[in-house]
């Protein structure tokens, strides 16, 4: 390592502290990114249910994906070990997840808790309990047990079954109609995998368009769905036959952020990111950082197993203000924390709103890169449902923390490359939810 990048490990926890040499630097190359992570959740779940083998490229080897394989492996799917580039599940078949001898831990994992409730709740004559982490067993799963209720669930938590700890009972359910108050691809998906085990067709209808990569995946492994682009409407036929597919899944974009931002505001840098998902429902960030003036291109693009697929070259250039809001923040949900550095470095105000959705995230990632940047010298203030940016003052190296969250640990390290001196980031050892890597590329990134 060098001294621009230095780790200390206390106990299971990691400082990285970057100290920028007084000159600048900037960065250079080529790199791949992981898997994306929702595609991996999916892929290791369906693989787990369907039929016969499924065959998994690419799969994300973080902990969130650790932690489905983990649950899914307690219910009967044989799953070989996350440490290749190809991992195999043998499926135990549709209605056949076995009842878990213990603890259903879902660790840090939104997607692996509220996806998975939706089969569990499902899975009649079968009793499950279904925990997470600090941060997890804070966030709000009424969202997926109310709609799980309405169409007969038996689901017992904490603060009237709102909080994990949860106790399942499963049941045979019955279909319904449900309309999300939310534009959030987990709900969705978690009334989906519930109708995939009840007979009758059962329909979401979400305010905006999340992203689509249940429907997709559930397609390709058999499933009968009728997609209402108009109305932002899926229907799930129940009962159909899964059969175990070859998945390959692609780069994750809200992996690739850390470095379109980091080379759209590092003079001099320029990046390749190979193999990145481009979904539709998952490119905001491209569009955002396009309003702003960003230079970024597409170059290759293609369709990888039922998902578009380019490379993204980007290159420094100065960035201005705009304002991210409406149906374009499901499309960058999981982007606006390093968003927020982008606009610290962009000429005006940037405005982020309707972007409520981010105070249940892994941490409130609007509270924490608000009082983290500013802690650098940024100029942010927090709105009930977003930020106001002011960008153009330069940061200041200093002590921050990740809150254990993987996407803040992230944003933070890039914000510091661009400090004048030192900052340490506590706790930086989140990033291993979703970029086990994070740092090796960035060292390999570096040029000074
Ligand atoms: C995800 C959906 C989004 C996103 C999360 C992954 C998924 O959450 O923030 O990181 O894989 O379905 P919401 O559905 O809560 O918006």
């Amino acid at each position: 390592m060098s001294s621009i990048i230095t780790i200390k490990s206390i106990g299971n926890q990691q400082d990285l502290v970057i100290n920028p040499p007084s000159g600048g630097l900037s960065l250079q190359g080529t790199i791949k990114i992981p898997g994306d992570k929702s595609i991996s959740h999916r892929s290791l779940m369906l693989g787990a249910i369907a039929q016969g083998e499924t065959t998994i490229e690419g799969l994300l080897l973080g902990e969130d994906p650790r932690s489905t394989a983990a649950c899914f492996r307690s219910m009967g799917a044989q799953i070989s070990p996350l440490n290749s580039q190809s991992i195999t599940v043998q499926g135990v078949g549709l209605g056949n997840l076995q009842e878990p001898l213990d603890l259903l831990d879902a660790g840090n994992s939104g997607t692996t808790m509220r996806l998975m409730l939706g089969l569990l709740a499902s899975h009649s004559n079968r009793f499950f309990c279904v925990t997470g982490d600090n941060s997890l067993r804070s966030r709000p799963m009424s969202r997926v047990v109310q709609p799980l209720q309405q169409m007969g669930a038996k689901i017992w938590g904490r603060q009237q079954n709102s909080l994990a700890p949860l106790a399942i009972q499963g049941q045979n359910l019955k279909p319904i109609h449900y309309h999300s108050p939310i534009a959030s691809a987990q709900v969705k998906s978690c009334i989906l995998l519930a109708g995939l085990m009840t007979e009758g067709k059962t329909t979401v209808t979400e305010p905006a368009l999340s992203r689509d990569h249940s429907e997709r995946m559930l397609q390709a492994f058999g499933a009968n769905l009728a997609i209402d682009p108009e109305t932002h409407s899926v229907t799930i036929t129940g009962k159909p036959t899964l059969i175990g597919q070859k998945v390959v899944v692609p780069g994750d974009i809200s992996s690739a952020a850390f470095w379109l931002v980091a080379g759209a505001i590092i003079p001099g840098s320029e990046l390749v990111i190979e193999n990145v998902g481009i979904n539709p429902t998952r490119t905001g960030i491209l569009e955002a950082l396009k309003m702003m003036e960003a230079n970024i291109s597409l170059e290759n693009e293609r369709i990888v197993t039922g998902e578009p697929v380019a490379n993204l070259r980007v290159k420094f250039s100065q960035l201005k203000a705009c304002t991210i809001e409406g149906a374009l923040i499901p499309r960058l949900i999981d982007e606006i924390p390093i968003l927020a550095v982008a606009a610290v470095c962009a000429q005006g105000t940037t405005i982020i709103k309707d972007a409520a959705e981010l105070r249940v995230k892994e941490s409130d990632r609007l509270a924490v890169m608000a009082s983290q940047l500013n802690s650098m010298g940024a100029k942010i203030t927090e709105l009930p449902d977003g930020l106001e940016i002011t960008g153009g003052t330069p940061l200041t190296g200093h002590e921050v923390d990740s809150y254990t969250d993987h996407r803040i640990a992230m944003s933070l390290a890039i914000a510091s490359l661009i400090a004048q001196s030192s900052t340490t980031i506590h706790r930086s050892e989140a990033a291993a939810i979703s970029y086990p890597e994070f740092v090796a590329t960035l060292q390999q990134l570096i040029v000074n």
